[in-house]
């Protein structure tokens, strides 16, 4: 067994959480929290930069004391984190000048509107793999220094600072000794040129984002500063750093081009490794899997705003289950939907139809409809979501994906699992270890310090729990996805109307 272990930090959307594990992939401590959503207008979501990091400071300190593991043992420490979402702060003080706006967040539709009225949508797609929309960092940042009382002149006088909540952990974990991302992370701004590998002097002009805010940006396995002693108690080198969904990937072992998996978290998110090349496909983004020594990797990506989050408001909004467990169950004790569908386009419609201005819908209720038929119908959404992104991919001749490997909270339902393999008609595979967004981390930190030596090496920690094979008919399947695609359509340009 190697000396030490590695920490990976995996700050997500609805809660963050530290994970200590051994150089088996074994979970040796962990400990998570949630933090407040904030929903200032409908549509809009932020959240507060100061907890997450109180959030953070305290399931370390946590599973720390849980695992029986002392802090001078931690080798390495890996990040990953919620994507795009925006914190800008004083470089001085580290107060954030405003929330942190959220990836899912809409209240930056004008600017998307304004910047494809200057032609910007075909550059953007090229420079950055990405599509024009709210969701990617660029439009909060601009939202943030126009609306922000003084931000904009503090931000040009060089007193700002802008990160992704890798960054904004990382400054604080060093003492605003290191302000810097990785790859994947800067991928998904708008503003980082994936051909070049520079943050894009054109794109940061015409979005009115001074350079001067930027991190430096690193490999995923680059050298991110060590943890300030008053911090932690211990300087630790950080060594690792990726997206949540880059580090899925990586977590998953997908190394070779054609290997995919799906996270189910609050967002649910198809990611392919397409290898040294990017690869352009219409609906999907083409974006940074990670940086290792300098090697990029690129990768297919098609992301559902709202996968997990469909469950969590069955609980929270809905209050038609008491926890997301319990989702498994009810669906359970019908045979099928009869009819309903649901369609989570809670923050508008991602991949593939990108429509900022859909909003959700529940159809196809008659007097027999039960609240069981509305939880059955958002667990099959889950999975529906999921064939509207893999059908462009499997439409495409020239990729061949045979199996889709899963992970995240919601793969525990074997209901899901099940209706996901016979809605694709391919095998999903779920593995032993479905924590893989820490494990990714972790594995890029510990690689980062030699503790594991190579891919080869991780590849061997992944195994398979279950396989699950399609059972449904082709006649079935393509009568449940004609239903699922004509309600999506329902649901297009709502807020417009
Ligand atoms: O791009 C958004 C994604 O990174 C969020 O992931 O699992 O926190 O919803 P998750």
């Amino acid at each position: 067994m190697g000396k030490g272990f590695v920490m990976a930090l995996d700050a997500g959307t609805t809660g963050v959480r530290t994970i200590i594990f051994n150089k088996n992939s074994e979970i040796v401590g962990v400990s998570s929290k949630e933090f407040k959503q904030i929903y200032p207008n409908p549509g809009w979501i932020e959240h507060n930069p100061m907890e997450i990091l109180k959030c953070q400071l305290e399931t370390i300190q946590d599973a720390i004391n849980n695992s029986g593991v002392s802090i001078n043992e931690i080798v390495s420490i890996g990040i990953t984190n919620q994507r795009e979402t925006t914190v800008i702060w004083d470089k001085h003080t580290g107060k954030p000048v405003y929330n942190a706006i959220v990836w899912s967040s809409r209240q930056t539709a004008s600017y998307i509107e304004k910047w494809t009225e200057m032609g910007l949508n075909d550059v953007i797609r090229q420079k950055t793999g990405l599509i024009n929309d709210p969701y990617f960092s660029a439009s909060k940042i601009a939202w943030i220094l126009d609306n922000v009382p003084n931000a904009r002149d503090q931000a040009n006088k060089g007193d700002l600072l802008f990160g992704t909540i890798d960054t904004w952990l990382i400054w604080n974990l060093t003492k605003g000794k290191s302000h810097t991302t990785d790859y994947s992370n800067a991928a998904r701004t708008m503003i980082f040129n994936i051909l070049t590998l520079e943050w894009d002097v054109e794109l940061c002009n015409e979005f009115t984002v001074p350079m001067s805010l930027l991190p430096e940006v690193k490999p995923s396995n680059g050298d991110f500063g060590v943890t300030d002693s008053s911090i932690l108690g211990a300087s630790i080198p950080i060594r690792g750093n990726a997206g949540d969904q880059q580090a899925a990937l990586f977590g998953q072992a997908c190394f070779k081009p054609g290997m995919a998996k799906k996270t189910f978290g609050t967002a649910g998110v198809f990611v392919m490794n397409t290898g040294q090349t990017p690869y352009y496909l219409d609906g999907l983004t083409t974006t940074i899997a990670w940086g290792l020594d300098n090697k990029i990797t690129y990768a297919l990506e098609g992301v559902v705003f709202s996968c997990g989050s469909t469950i969590q408001w069955l609980r929270d909004g809905a209050k038609m289950i008491h926890g997301s467990s319990d989702s498994e169950w009810y669906a359970d004790q019908i045979e099928d939907t009869g009819g309903v569908y649901l369609v989570p386009a809670f923050s508008g419609l991602s991949a593939p139809d990108w429509d900022m201005y859909a909003r959700g819908i529940i159809v196809g209720i008659t007097g027999g409809t039960t609240y069981q038929h509305i939880i059955r119908a958002g667990v099959e959404a889950m999975a529906f979501q999921t064939k509207d992104i893999l059908n462009c991919v499997l439409e495409n001749k020239e990729i061949a994906i045979t199996e889709l490997r899963i992970d995240g909270g919601a793969v525990k339902n074997n209901l899901l699992c099940q209706f996901q393999t016979d809605i694709l008609g391919i095998p999903v595979v779920r593995p032993t270890v479905t924590e893989m967004t820490a494990l990714g981390a972790a594995y890029l930190a510990g690689l980062g310090v030699g503790y594991w030596s190579d891919t080869n090496e991780i590849e061997k920690n992944w195994s398979i729990e279950k396989v699950f094979h399609p059972l449904m008919s082709k006649e079935k399947q393509r009568k449940h996805y004609q239903g699922w695609k004509a309600a999506v359509n329902l649901t297009r340009g709502w807020t417009k109307k």
